[in-house]
């Protein structure tokens, strides 16, 4: 299959934003009954605000014939908890930028496992992932896949790395043990059907994930390096995360 990688270096966190904005706008103008991968962080914050202000003020555009689902959410945290991913979700986005419909894992499930399947048969019911938003963490991960000896596929209840802990605790008041230590995810095999990806990451932090992503080895031991076999994928790096794969 021919594969398309496009790799875009801007100046800082806002031209990345105002990128990742320009590149949906057209997409989602040409499609608009598209289905969305979504991805919550800091990094899509701007975009975000970027999109639900520009759809609340033009009436340009309108997500109301598009469908959304998230990459994932906490495990045991309340939809309505301050630092849940529908909170964020409906926060940055949905409350001006609604679509169709919204999905998110629903992590006070009961039943998890069949939470994460009932979300895999959701998906595929949709028609699967047109556009796919992914940020990175830290240890190159991407939804809640963390480092790991094999590569997961749908949907699954992921134990969160020591590292995400303490990335995340920012969120959580700088309290680790305020962090939840599990969440439901999309697989690395969900988000590899997306048939396109936009990923984005922004700051120093970042760099090395995202050296190690492009132009290390292919292994689940880096998540993210997944998406050197995918088909379609779109990076936006600010010049900082970029800086370990420039000259
Ligand atoms: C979180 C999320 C990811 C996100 C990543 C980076 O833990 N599960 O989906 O992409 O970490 O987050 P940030 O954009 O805040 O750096």
């Amino acid at each position: 299959m021919a594969s398309r990688l496009s790799l875009k270096v801007v100046p800082d966190y806002e031209a990345l934003s105002q990128e990742a904005f320009e590149k949906i706008k057209r997409f989602a103008t040409l499609h608009p009954q598209a289905v969305y991968g979504l991805a919550t962080g800091s990094t899509p914050e701007r975009l975000y605000q970027l999109l639900r202000t520009y759809i609340k003020e033009s009436g340009k555009l309108s997500l109301t014939q598009a469908t959304s689902f998230n990459l994932d959410e906490y495990s045991k945290l309340d939809p309505k908890h301050p630092l849940s991913y529908h909170t964020f979700m409906w926060e940055n986005l949905f409350f001006e930028a609604p679509f169709k419909s919204s999905h998110i894992p629903n992590g006070m499930a009961e039943d998890l496992v069949q939470e994460c399947l009932n979300y895999d048969l959701l998906i595929k019911q949709s028609g699967g992932i047109k556009l796919q938003i992914l940020g990175i963490g830290e240890n190159g991960h991407i939804g809640f896949n963390e480092p790991s000896e094999t590569w997961s596929e749908g949907t699954y209840v992921a134990d969160l790395h020591p590292s995400t802990i303490s990335a995340n605790a920012r969120f959580f008041g700088g309290d680790q043990s305020k962090v939840p230590t599990q969440a439901i995810t999309m697989g690395i095999g969900s988000i590899m059907a997306a048939k396109q990806i936009l990923i984005m990451a922004s700051g120093a932090n970042k760099a090395e994930a995202v050296r190690a992503a492009l132009l290390g080895k292919h292994t689940p031991e880096l998540p993210a390096s997944c998406l050197q076999r995918h088909p379609n994928v779109t990076w936006l790096l600010d010049k900082e995360a970029a800086s370990l794969i420039r000259d």
